[in-house]
């Protein structure tokens, strides 16, 4: 641990709608509270923000033109698909070109989407701008939440019978993300982790913390932000406005671990209760 007067050295890693946005609070006072523990207890000792969206890149910056957001070391967009590096200057290519390998093929996607029926269910495409190399997006929306449970197990079935290595990811009840088996919020993560050298592999292949920072914590609401909780020795912050998706994974797996912590506030100040809660804070 880093000098407790100095606070820690951490990495964090937030999503953005309803984890550092709160959107039921107009003047974002929360979010502005946030960005004032970020300054002035971890920029001083060299920790790094990480935004971890489903957004496009070009959703992320109508974002940013109505919120007053910290601008982030690194940037993930479209729910793990695509790594802006060095305060956005940059696409991480290493990583999108690992993702157009193991049978992906957004065309196919599209037709085997299009030839799945449920009798209730509806899945509608997103608007152009969420649609991406390596993520194509729709809206569901059913009779019952059995019924779309039900459609989403039998697209993964049909994704399967054609090859197609995917990720599908349901989020905030309503969204749905067809993406490559090898792409998530998690994977992305995992991969830049070991990029930025905080991951290191021992000798039987098992990931370690390599002692370059104090701790990784990562924080979401939704169904998309799970395969954050999964990378492995992350600290976890579920705000107390999460969705029932990742609830009932908190319920199965998250639940009695010391390092996963269920916030009582919402959005950002779940955030800071999080980090004062693992005494990260001075
Ligand atoms: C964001 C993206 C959308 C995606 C959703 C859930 O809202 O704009 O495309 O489906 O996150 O991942
Ligand atoms: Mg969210």
């Amino acid at each position: 641990m880093a000098d407790q007067q100095e606070g820690s050295k951490i990495i964090l890693v937030s999503d953005l709608d309803w984890t550092m946005v709160n959107h039921h609070d107009p003047d974002h006072r929360d979010l502005r509270a946030f960005n004032e523990v970020w300054e002035s207890q971890f920029t001083t000792t060299g920790s790094t923000l990480i935004f971890s969206s489903g957004r496009s890149p070009v959703l992320y910056q109508e974002l940013a033109q109505e919120v007053p957001l910290l601008q982030p070391d690194v940037l993930v967009c479209s729910v793990g698909t695509e790594i802006l590096l060095d305060h956005m200057s940059r696409t991480d290519e290493a990583w999108e070109s690992y993702l157009d390998g193991q049978g992906w093929d957004r065309n196919t996607v599209l037709s085997v989407v299009k030839g799945c029926h449920v009798d209730g269910v509806q899945f509608t495409l997103q608007q152009e701008t969420e649609q991406r190399p390596h993520k194509v997006s729709y809206k569901v929306h059913g009779d019952s939440a059995e019924q779309i449970h039900k459609a989403i197990e039998g697209l993964r079935g049909a994704l399967d019978a054609k090859r197609i290595s995917a990720n599908v990811i349901y989020s905030g009840g309503v969204d749905l993300d067809v993406l490559p088996q090898r792409a998530s919020k998690g994977k992305a993560l995992a991969f830049l982790l070991e990029q930025l050298g905080v991951h290191t592999r021992d000798e039987k292949g098992e990931v370690r913390m390599s002692g370059k920072v104090d701790a990784v914590v990562v924080c979401g609401d939704s169904g998309n932000d799970i395969e954050l909780f999964e990378v492995p020795h992350v600290h976890g912050c579920i705000v107390a406005n999460a969705h029932d998706e990742l609830r009932q994974w908190y319920e199965q797996h998250g639940k009695g671990n010391t390092n996963m912590f269920f916030a009582s506030k919402d959005g950002p100040s779940g955030i800071v209760e999080c980090l004062s809660h693992y005494t990260f804070m001075k």
